[in-house]
């Protein structure tokens, strides 16, 4: 009886309860914001050039593309800056570097991985603050894929001999690198594990609105005792690039970005001996066939254009769809934007961050405006974006002709251009109809029609049922105005060795 009593009377506080608290007019997600307070920002930062601070002549402020607020001063490197960085490169090879047995320098790459992965989350947050992708997408895929780069190249080290067997290879001496601002660390990694694997030193300059999370590489780098002058880290912009792309005492130069500057480094090493691989733009196409599993071809397409903004070489940013199923795939699609979250990079829910600069933000805004004018339709998601800050809303446009410029350029951002085709040989032509040659997408049930579909597809990678999937043991790189040599994998070590 008396059990009753209580248990009913605690019903009741229930019932009362519930009845004062009103239901939730919308499940919104509350805000989750990762904290700041793991990252310390220096107020200015110089060069890292042999193992010490060297402080800059000139310098520019960088900012955070989703406030606008200022971070850091930062150096911005005249030739003489880059020449200091490319002795102190020549001397840590001729003293050494180059000649430690591979277990050796394998230790140094160990110990970089390790500590990366250590401190993932501080450069998890920087990355987002300085770049504006979504915490989510730094924490879960530029920090584990640029330790896991550091490992795998540490792996082949020792192991060069049996990668190129009888052609005894060599280091190539000072390699000059350019990296872009989609995935600043990553890139990073692309570049300096495999360069330092085969025995190279390294001259990097990071882009010029990400400089971040590269300048505080350098305390990795002295975290693990990595003998100075190895890798050598200037900033600054395309005039600091093109320093490094002149510079006699560069053996070797490793781009990725723009395919305007991509031609320009092309034309600038042309005759000088110097080794050079380009990794450049990109407009890949997604073909959906009727019988795919079309829910997980939404998410495909989803992850294929949005993923970083769409700030991505090989973003899927021509959807073709199979004509059977196009209602269908777009009513799908509409519908899965509508729960995309975009606002500020450190909350974990969101999505979709910050255009990572004015300039990109103006390049989208241009090629959308086009978009409208050559007699596509435009949809997007209502979303609230923040007032201060670079932004775009997701996009997506149908009635999209072949020859619009939404179809043919490089966007480099969140926009996506639907075309249909009715037999496989359609979507073929159609997904070569481009001057790139990076990287496509296929979604079938079909084993045979994947295969099939690889061999058409003039692009360096080929993904089926699956989009933007990376892996260091994959070699990745275009051919065509994407650019030449490959990046990832046992590919990866050629282009910074020589063989005797
Ligand atoms: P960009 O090609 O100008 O910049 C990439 C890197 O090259 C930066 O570090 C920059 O400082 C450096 N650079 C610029 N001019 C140089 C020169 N003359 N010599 C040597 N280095 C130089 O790319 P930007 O202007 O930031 O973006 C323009 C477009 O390029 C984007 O809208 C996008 O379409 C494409 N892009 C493609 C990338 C990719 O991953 N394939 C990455 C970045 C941009
Ligand atoms: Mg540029």
């Amino acid at each position: 009886m008396r059990t009753e009593a209580v248990t009913s009377s605690r019903l009741t506080d229930l019932e009362h309860k519930r009845s004062s608290v009103s239901a939730p007019a919308a499940w919104d997600y509350a805000p989750a914001p990762e904290s700041r307070e793991v990252v310390t920002l220096r107020e200015r930062y110089g060069h890292f050039i042999g193992g010490e601070w060297v402080e800059p002549r000139d310098s520019y402020t960088t900012i955070s593309p989703s406030s606008e607020e200022e971070l850091a001063e930062v150096g911005q490197a005249t030739p003489e800056e880059v020449d200091a960085a490319v002795g102190a490169a020549r001397a840590a090879f001729a003293n050494g570097w180059s000649a430690l047995p591979g277990a050796e320098r394998a230790k140094y790459l160990f110990r970089i991985a390790r500590i990366l992965q250590e401190r993932s989350r501080e450069f998890a947050v920087l990355e987002s603050l300085n770049g504006g992708k979504p915490i989510k997408e730094s924490r879960d895929v530029d920090l584990p894929l640029a330790a896991a780069h550091f490992f795998y190249y540490a792996g082949w080290a020792d192991k060069l001999e049996y990668a190129f067997p009888n052609r005894r290879p060599q280091p190539v001496g000072v390699a000059g690198q350019i990296i872009p601002w989609n995935f600043p660390l990553l890139m990073l990694a692309w570049k300096i594990a495999p360069a330092l694997a085969c025995g190279n030193t390294v001259v990097l300059k990071p882009a010029e609105t990400t400089p971040l999370s590269a300048l505080l590489f350098c305390d990795v780098l002295r975290q693990a005792e990595l003998p100075p002058g190895v890798v050598n880290i200037v900033t600054g912009d395309g005039r600091t690039g093109a320093a490094i792309v002149d510079h006699d005492g560069v053996d070797k130069v490793a781009f990725t970005g723009s395919t305007e500057v991509g031609k320009a480094i092309q034309r600038a090493v042309a005759g000088t001996g110097k080794k050079l691989t380009l990794e450049l733009g990109g407009k890949a196409a997604n073909v959906i066939f009727d019988d795919a599993a079309l829910d997980q071809a939404v998410e495909g397409i989803v992850n294929g254009i949005y993923f970083n903004q769409g700030h991505v070489c090989c973003a899927g940013s021509r959807l073709l769809v199979q004509e059977s199923i196009y209602e269908q795939t777009i009513a799908k699609l509409k519908k899965r934007l509508a729960t995309l979250r975009v606002g500020d990079p450190l909350d974990k829910n969101t999505d979709v961050g910050a255009i990572n600069s004015k300039m990109q933000l103006d390049k989208i805004t241009e090629l959308v405006d086009a978009g409208k004018e050559e007699g596509a339709e435009i949809y997007q998601p209502a979303c609230r974006l923040p007032e201060k800050g670079y932004w775009f809303a997701p996009t997506v446009f149908t009635n999209v002709a072949q020859s619009y410029r939404i179809a043919q350029e490089e966007i480099f951002g969140p926009v996506l251009s639907v075309l249909t085709f009715r037999t496989p040989d359609e979507a073929v032509e159609k997904a070569n109809n481009t001057m790139f040659g990076l990287s496509a997408g296929v979604w079938t049930e079909k084993g045979s029609r994947i295969l099939w579909m690889a061999q058409q597809l003039r692009a360096g990678v080929v993904w089926a049922n699956t989009y933007n999937r990376f892996d260091p043991t994959s070699p990745f790189g275009g051919y065509r105005e994407s650019g030449f040599g490959r990046e990832g994998g046992r590919h990866g070590l050629e282009p910074y060795l020589r063989f005797e």
